[in-house]
């Protein structure tokens, strides 16, 4: 049976970066460890670590992109929970198998070598589940 190890990052669409890490970094007090333009993903994204997991914050730079869209039609929020599993492959179909509805059916590929799918919310409380396996 494939597990769930932990959660891997909660990811939080912005509109204004400036004004997230003035909570995220300087009222909580989380260490910003990277702050990087995605250009693939046509987004700007500031990595905030903690235990293992991470908080990312997300803000698009331009305004065709998947995450620009999300941002126009709901504001800023939460965006995706990422849980890191042992064995996507199998995840993923063991999930499939239970009729929950994917949105990738098999694993993408990262940059990184991550392979990473995400799980419809319609399927998920009304919450995008991305898993991960490093
Ligand atoms: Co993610």
């Amino acid at each position: 049976m494939p597990h769930v190890k932990q959660i891997n990052h909660v990811a939080v669409v912005v509109d204004d970066m400036d004004k997230a890490l003035s909570f995220w970094r300087d009222a909580l007090g989380l260490d910003l460890h990277e702050l990087r333009d995605v250009p693939a993903e046509k987004s700007q994204v500031a990595f905030l670590p903690l235990h293992g997991a991470e908080v990312e914050l997300v803000r698009p730079t331009s305004d065709d992109s998947g995450i620009a869209k999300y941002l126009a039609k709901r504001g800023a929020g939460l965006h995706h929970l990422c849980l890191e599993v042992d064995d996507i492959e199998a995840m993923l179909k063991q999930l499939k198998a239970k009729g929950v509805r994917l949105i990738n059916e098999e694993p993408r590929v990262a940059a990184d070598g991550k392979k990473y799918a995400f799980i419809h919310p319609e399927s998920a409380s009304g919450v995008l589940v991305e898993l991960y396996q490093i």
